[in-house]
């Protein structure tokens, strides 16, 4: 059944008034103790005619931040900063749900409070460098592999930033299981050097990834959670030996949960046909995300693969993009340069069209 990207859907238990998703993006703008501040209120309320906007990623935990200046989702002072977003996108009519994002070994001591760790599942430094505020491009630090008698806690954090997520008033949350991140350094045999139950076999890489879901379901229901993956991404230094087995078995897994949707990046240079796999893995509701210009976005939905679509960069310069995209409108560019700075220069000061 061919829909457009302008009705509405149900991704398990959030309804969008629409099928144009904003994509999780980082943009490093919260104020002290990593807590959201009003300008990152104005500029989610600019974007909530998104069907559903996928927060940045945030930290459910302080030894998870790696970049600088992200929102965390862990203390009362980042719960009421959260609110206030949410009850801004929702007054809008939009859906919000929250991306946690643990950095794992993609990190730096620089960008974090003193005191915090960077932990892995092995002791194995990221090639590459990150920014830092502090010191500019730096290593990524040498993470401390997790003891097994840990994990529990670094699920824990999972646990507890999905009950902030909703006492923050969040719609749900999104687990980011990808990227180079925590639970894809678990899930891949490059970072993944354990010889417990948290590594070595497919099945225990398995392990850690799935026991996130089933705390953030535990929480939230899991007809409010989603997941986002990419097999075969090699950002941040990842490497798995066999990406599209690793994935299989991960839908497998999670198929039988009910999850709200699956958000996919698609990464042909990856080798692994990633909505195949979704399509005969998981079964559920698909988000794609296809580094789509948004005049040619719609094609998943319009043939029927995904539910919805979601858009990262042409939701930067375009905060009335739902509107663009519908009336044909021209779309605006962004500034790189503002990406990551400081301040609302490049973040809540591009227009919606006249
Ligand atoms: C500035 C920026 C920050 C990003 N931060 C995140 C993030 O925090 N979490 C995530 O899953 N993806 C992140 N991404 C990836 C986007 O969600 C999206 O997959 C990517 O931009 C491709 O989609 P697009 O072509 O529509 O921009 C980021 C992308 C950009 C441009």
């Amino acid at each position: 059944m061919s829909a457009s990207l302008f009705e509405p859907v149900h991704l398990g238990a959030l309804a969008l008034s629409n099928r144009i998703v904003m994509a999780p993006m980082t943009r490093s703008r919260a104020g002290a103790g990593d807590a959201p501040t009003a300008m990152n209120v104005d500029y989610y309320r600019q974007r909530a005619s998104a069907g559903l906007i996928i927060s940045e990623g945030v930290q459910p935990s302080a030894n998870g931040k790696g970049y600088c200046r992200t929102p965390g989702l862990y203390s009362a002072e980042q719960v009421a900063g959260w609110r206030a977003v949410t009850d801004a996108v929702h007054a809008e009519g939009g859906r919000i749900v929250a991306q946690i994002m643990h950095c794992g070994r993609i990190s730096s001591h620089h960008n974090k409070e003193p005191g915090t760790e960077t932990v892995a599942p092995s002791a194995i430094r990221a090639a590459g460098q990150i920014y830092s505020d502090a010191a500019g491009m730096v290593d990524f630090d040498l993470p401390r592999a997790l003891r097994t008698d840990e994990i529990p806690g670094v699920v824990e954090e999972y646990r507890h930033a999905t009950r902030c997520a909703l006492e923050a008033g969040f719609d749900g949350v999104e687990l980011h299981c990808t990227s180079g991140y925590l639970p894809a350094q678990f899930l891949s045999t490059g970072t993944n050097q354990r010889e417990d139950a948290y590594g070595g076999s497919l099945q225990n890489r398995l392990r850690f990834p799935l026991e996130l879901l089933a705390v953030m379901g535990e929480v939230a229901g899991f007809d409010r959670v989603g997941m986002r993956i990419c097999p075969g991404n090699p950002f941040n230094d990842l490497h798995d030996a066999d990406p599209a087995g690793t994935f299989a078995a991960l839908l497998d897994a999670a198929r039988p949960l009910g999850l709200a949707y699956l958000h996919v990046i698609r990464f042909p240079a990856g080798g692994v046909d990633v909505v195949a796999l979704a399509q005969q893995h998981f079964g559920g509701a698909l988000v794609v995300n296809d580094n789509n210009n948004a005049q040619s976005g719609g094609e998943p939905v319009s043939t029927g693969v995904a539910e919805a679509v979601s858009f990262g960069r042409g939701f930067i310069g375009n905060p009335d993009l739902v509107r663009r995209m519908r009336e044909g409108l021209p779309l605006a560019p962004f500034d790189v340069k503002t990406l990551y700075s400081a301040g609302p220069q490049g973040y809540t000061d591009y227009p919606c069209a006249s």
